[in-house]
């Protein structure tokens, strides 16, 4: 357990402040212990009250959780509800008026969609998507920018019991052909363009180049939104195939009766990375899943009904599943949608917006924390924040300083900060703190939310106390991943490995806890790394590399990095001879350029470095901790004794 030792060591607290506690759900520490009392007294009856209280169910489920397949869990699996019917229509008795979306564009336009409205484009897509054959248990691959539409397609695919596997739109067609074959979609629906700070992003032209790829045949049609004018984005169009969303809807009645699912059908795959060269399909449930995402916008966000919330994921990632396409729909609330980046036109966009729209609970990245401190840590000051009570952080661990940057000059220092711990696989918050509830410190996601059997323990599964472990979750939870897409067996060796006792959910991260039992993230204990608060494989990016005609072979590893959190260093032989000078610098373009094509730009590494080898065993197995130690710059303390070809090291340390 060397290898996870702690470092960081953080005094601060932040007891959440007396306003805030008062009219907070979860109000004082002790209402939230009570709760985790209730759940380890009685946890099925614990959720089964949560799951009638917070769900609008259809049939009501008699038997919560089903063990008998472990680990493939079922929860309230003889219940029947429909996920839109929960976003929307319970909705509309009341709150028919209510805005829904308010979409700002990437050059400041605003749209505001009521419950209403959002009925009506829900019904009418969901009923253009009946008419072109989609039925429950069709897989759609939604592939597009931030709007309004994205989160009417899903919505109108969960409307209809058609599985959705969105892909972040700043995948490659290579990435986007993968997903496609692996769900075998039968549609997919993209725009013929996004645009991101002021640039066109043409979509349809890479969904064309998906479909044209081997195996892109599976699927039948093509439903294009028309973001751009025609002239910015121009668009091949193949007749009989491809049809615009403006076209389809035209004329379909505007109510779609929702088909009533399984507690336990699939809502959603999302594809993100693992341990081995091929993505995994995460599955999730529709009620469980559901359950979680409300669950937690009621207790982390505590949201409250006159809430302006903004998420700033895109719909790609899980964080824009959770809590932007279902969370805050879900609750009743309004929430803000942007199609931009935070630095167009310039470092002060998101605090602009928060002025303009009166944002109350805002969530983002520390990626974007961090850029925006670099890019205008002043910024804020020139806007009006008073409307914000609640800040929230996700996808990778916060720092103390950025932590207390967005504490003081975003939150006036008056708004608590939820530094949410959760994954693509978990669906929902894990760990995060119950802003009235519980107190807060810079860099530590807290507590589990009750209900949450959250431990860290060695590799026998014994608690660990005090210092480093893995973090892992002893009991199942509603909004856990089902299974992998196609793929049990992997699921059961990711999640559930024997070697780690086989019954705990094992979550991949490494974490230690404090003297108050707080959870501090240490980081991935896989070959997963987090760049900009996004999930990459490194083995995915080897493949990648691997697959360039130049290549005969390639190791990847992560760099701490003070914006990206982690920065990607490739280690590269070529199958000629070692380049220099120039030609080095033209072929790291060639291949940077060459991940971007295959895997997405997000994937390009940092720093290319070439050796004549790469450090490897006497058995051939490439020594990763050498490499991230010489793409860290540090020196090597490690035993070398058992390494084929030690003189590689030198070569590699110079090859900066
Ligand atoms: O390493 C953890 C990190 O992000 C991983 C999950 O990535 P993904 O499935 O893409 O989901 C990201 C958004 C939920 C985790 O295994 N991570 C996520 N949130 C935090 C975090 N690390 C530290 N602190 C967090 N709050």
């Amino acid at each position: 357990m060397s290898n996870i030792d702690s470092i960081l060591v953080e005094n601060r607290v932040f007891p959440a402040p007396a306003a805030f506690e008062k009219a907070a759900r979860v109000s004082g520490r002790a209402q939230y212990d009570a709760l985790c009392a209730e759940a380890a007294a009685d946890y099925e009856g614990f959720w089964a009250r949560q799951a009638r209280e917070q769900l609008t169910w259809h049939k009501p489920f008699t038997q919560v959780l089903d063990e008998s397949r472990a680990p493939f869990y079922r929860w309230f699996h003889d219940g029947e509800l429909n996920v839109s019917y929960n976003c929307i229509d319970r909705h509309l008795p009341l709150l028919a008026n209510k805005v829904a979306l308010i979409f700002e564009s990437d050059n400041g336009t605003v749209r505001r969609v009521t419950y209403a409205e959002l009925s009506r484009l829900v019904g009418q897509f969901a009923n253009g998507l009946t008419s072109l054959g989609v039925t429950k248990g069709d897989r759609v691959v939604i592939y597009m920018p931030m709007s309004v539409e994205a989160v009417v397609a899903m919505q109108a695919c969960a409307r209809i019991g058609a599985i959705h596997s969105v892909v972040f739109g700043g995948f490659s067609a290579k990435s986007l052909n993968e997903r496609i074959i692996d769900a075998k979609a039968k549609l997919v629906i993209t725009a013929n363009a996004g645009i991101r700070g002021g640039k066109v992003v043409p979509l349809k032209a890479v969904t064309d180049e998906a479909l044209a790829t081997d195996g892109g045949d599976v699927v039948e049609r093509v439903i294009v939104y028309q973001r751009a004018d025609e002239k910015d984005a121009p668009v091949a169009w193949q007749k009989g195939r491809d049809i615009w969303w403006h076209e389809l809807v035209q004329g379909k009645p505007d109510y779609c009766a929702p088909v009533w699912v399984n507690a336990e059908d699939p809502l959603f795959i999302l594809y993100t990375s693992g341990s081995t060269g091929k993505p995994k399909g995460v599955q999730h449930s529709s009620a469980g899943y559901l359950l979680g995402a409300v669950n937690s916008m009621q207790l982390v966000f505590d949201h409250k009904p006159d809430d302006i919330f903004w998420c700033t994921a895109d719909v790609g990632w899980i964080t824009g599943h959770s809590y932007v396409a279902y969370g805050p729909l879900a609750v009743g609330g309004t929430q803000l949608i942007f199609e931009g980046i935070p630095t167009y036109p310039d470092a002060g966009r998101f605090w602009q917006m928060i002025e303009r729209h009166r944002v109350s609970i805002f969530y983002t990245a520390p990626t974007a924390i961090r850029s925006l401190i670099k890019l205008g840590g002043d910024l804020p000051a020139q806007f009006d924040l008073s409307s914000l009570r609640l800040l929230g952080t996700v996808g990778e661990p916060i720092n103390p300083e950025a932590w207390m940057w967005y504490h003081e000059k975003v939150g006036g220092g008056r708004c608590p900060i939820v530094d949410t711990w959760w994954q693509t696989e978990t669906g929902s918050h894990m760990l995060a703190p119950l802003p009235g509830a519980v107190a807060t410190k810079p860099g530590s996601c807290t507590l589990p939310l009750p209900g949450i059997m959250a431990d860290i323990v060695d590799e026998a599964g014994a608690s660990v106390e005090k210092g480093g472990g893995f973090l892992v979750i002893k009991r199942p939870f509603p909004s856990q991943v089902r299974t992998l897409w196609g793929d049990p067996d992997r699921f059961v060796k990711s999640y559930f490995p024997e070697e780690y006792n086989g019954r705990y959910y094992l979550a991949g991260d490494s974490a230690h806890r404090d003297d108050d039992g707080y959870f501090w993230i240490m980081g991935r204990i896989d070959d997963v790394l987090n760049v900009s608060g996004h999930r990459l494989g490194t083995m995915e990016i080897e493949s990648a590399l691997v697959a360039n005609p130049l290549v005969a072979e390639a190791a990847v590893v992560g760099r701490p990095d003070a914006l990206k959190g982690e920065a990607i260093v490739a280690f590269v032989v070529l199958k000629g001879p070692r380049p220099a000078g120039d030609e080095a610098k033209r072929i790291i373009t060639t291949l940077r350029d060459w991940v971007a094509k295959e895997i997405g730009a997000i994937a390009k590494p940092e720093d290319i470095r070439f050796g004549d080898n790469l450090p490897k065993t006497r058995s051939g197995k490439i020594m990763r901790r050498l490499l991230r130690a010489i793409a860290r710059g540090e020196e090597i303390t490690q035993d070398t004794s058992t390494l084929e070809n030690p003189a590689i090291l030198q070569q590699l340390q110079e090859s900066i």
